[in-house]
């Protein structure tokens, strides 16, 4: 019997990223404080289809395939509960930009994972989900629990955090990509000068003081630019904070920047401010 779905798949933003050190197998080990935003895909997930796996995308360019990340955990999943689902559609309506350092790839195989838990009453912890997670990529164990969070090691280490006080999030991505493995590799490690003040972020969350929060935004990947990517993303941030963003950082490995404001007149302003130059603004809040 066909059952089905639908689950909405956060988007993440990472209010600091710090690279500590490069690990044997390959990984970075790295300590991030996340949070997930309201802008979001929406993942259906049927079973029972009767069909071998069925993957679609409202963008073209995705893999329709085993390969797509959202598959890939399913097939996780079903290693892990010892399934035969009888058929999997995963149809996948994008609203997050692809590469953009916002975790959208990883967020849609999260909510794969918590859908067939619930589809097929599996009963998996959050954890366990988390850990069938990290054998997808290394932000999905976050966007299982999503929320604001700190995350170490390869990103699956995760203590959660005071929530971030409410406010407005405006994201803009520039047109261009940044491949995460060629950023990492961009980076020397030993030569990282300045590094966020992750302490000093948590420190704010737990006193609910979004000023100091948003002061201390920091992403070591933004000095691991190359000069022309660094001029645009600057750009975007100095327009960000002269239209009255607290504090403004670029996301993940990028490109894409986001600015926290405590008020959503200046954030609305600020959003059609970027939208006359850029094709992708966002205006989010936390969830
Ligand atoms: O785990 P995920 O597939 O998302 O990682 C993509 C790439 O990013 C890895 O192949 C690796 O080059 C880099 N990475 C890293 N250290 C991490 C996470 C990702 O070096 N903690």
């Amino acid at each position: 019997m066909k059952r089905a779905l639908t689950v909405p798949a956060w988007a993440k933003i990472n209010l600091t990223l710090d690279v500590l050190s490069e690990r044997q197998d390959g990984y970075h080990d790295l300590r991030m404080v996340m949070q997930s935003v309201s802008l979001r895909d929406t993942v259906r997930v049927a079973i029972g289809t009767g069909a071998s796996l069925l993957v679609r995308t409202n963008l073209s360019f995705l893999p329709d395939d085993n390969t797509n990340l959202a598959a890939v955990a399913a097939e996780r999943f079903c290693a892990a509960a010892g399934l035969d689902l009888g058929g999997l559609s995963l149809e996948i309506e994008k609203s997050i930009p692809v590469c953009a350092g916002l975790g959208g790839g990883s967020s849609d195989a999260a909510a794969t994972l918590r859908a067939l838990n619930e589809l097929t009453a599996t009963g998996f912890s959050d954890a366990r989900l988390a850990e069938i997670g990290a054998q997808v990529g290394s932000d999905v164990p976050y966007c299982v629990f999503g929320g604001t969070a700190l995350a170490e090691g390869r990103g699956e280490l995760l203590t959660r955090l005071p929530v971030l006080p409410h406010c407005w999030v405006v994201l803009c991505k520039p047109e261009f990509r940044i491949s995460t493995p060629q950023l990492f590799a961009a980076l020397n490690v030993r030569r990282i000068v300045r590094r966020p003040d992750t302490a000093g972020v948590c420190a704010a969350l737990e006193q609910g003081d979004l000023g100091g929060v948003a002061r201390r935004l920091y992403n070591v990947f933004e000095d691991a630019l190359d000069p022309r990517r660094a001029t645009v993303v600057a750009a975007v941030k100095a327009m960000l904070l002269e239209w009255g963003a607290l504090g403004a950082v670029m996301s993940g490995t990028g490109p894409t920047v986001f600015g926290l404001f405590d008020d959503v007149l200046t954030a609305q302003s600020a959003a059609n401010a970027l939208a006359r130059q850029y094709e992708e603004v966002f205006l989010a809040e936390p969830v």
